[in-house]
């Protein structure tokens, strides 16, 4: 099919198809997204401008929670050669995820569970664990606050839930500040429009150097 420019937009090197889109219209009327994961939401925008500014090593493992369309995952696997899981409890979303894995070149890895379903086992061998505009009922804080610290004690490295800051977040976002060494950086984007919001950041990249890294890669601390 002929690409139309006004039926998507790209920024950080990643291609996004909007409702309108032929492929999206035939999806949607298929497939029906209950949770919201039912588009992009726009705190991925930050979590790509987080990692286009600070860098990601080669070959990170990358689990993406509450994926949606798994935007935020595809650009891991897309410009830092990550190895992405995308995860969410509604399967409706994946065939969405499919075609912009699709669409954009890369392979992304699907997992229909809900954060509270995810174990130690899936975690054990992820080095990034991200998520964008999930924690946005306050049912959510909990099995967050619960699959985070599972996460840690797995040996994940770096945690960075990103969010246009609603009140859910911030209570999750508390939580980790006062007693896990968490941080919630205000961030801001500027493409493809001016995003502003919240991540919450906790570990490093660097914690433990979990892999090899690339050459180029040396020095930068995500
Ligand atoms: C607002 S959408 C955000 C989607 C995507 N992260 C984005 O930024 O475009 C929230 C997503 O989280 C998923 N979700 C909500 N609660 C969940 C849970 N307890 N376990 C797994 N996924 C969940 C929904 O199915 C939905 O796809």
């Amino acid at each position: 099919m002929a690409k139309t420019p006004e039926y998507e937009i790209k920024a950080f090197g990643v291609r996004v198809l909007l409702s309108k889109h032929p492929q999206i219209r035939r999806l949607k009327q298929k497939h029906y997204p209950t949770f919201y994961g039912n588009r992009l939401w726009r705190s991925s925008w930050l979590l790509m401008d987080y990692f286009h500014r600070l860098g990601l090593p080669k070959g990170s493992k990358v689990m993406e929670i509450g994926c949606g369309w798994g935007l935020a995952g595809i650009y891991c696997a897309k410009k830092h050669h990550a190895h992405v899981t995308g995860v969410d409890m509604d399967h409706e979303v994946f065939p969405f995820l499919r075609l912009h894995a699709q669409i954009n070149g890369v392979e992304i890895r699907t997992l229909g569970k809900r954060f509270g379903g995810l174990t130690e086992k899936h975690l054990q061998d992820i080095d990034v664990l991200i998520g964008a505009d999930i924690c946005f009922w306050d049912e959510n804080i909990h099995p967050l606050k619960r699959l985070i610290l599972r996460a840690r004690r797995a040996g994940v490295h770096l945690v960075l839930i990103a969010d246009p800051i609603r009140s859910p977040f911030e209570k999750l976002g508390a939580y980790f500040v006062e007693h896990c060494g968490g941080q919630m950086l205000d961030w801001t984007s500027e493409h493809p429009r001016c995003i502003r919001g919240k991540i919450l950041k906790i570990g490093s990249i660097s914690d433990r150097p979990p892999f090899a890294l690339h050459p180029s890669d040396i020095g930068k601390t995500a």
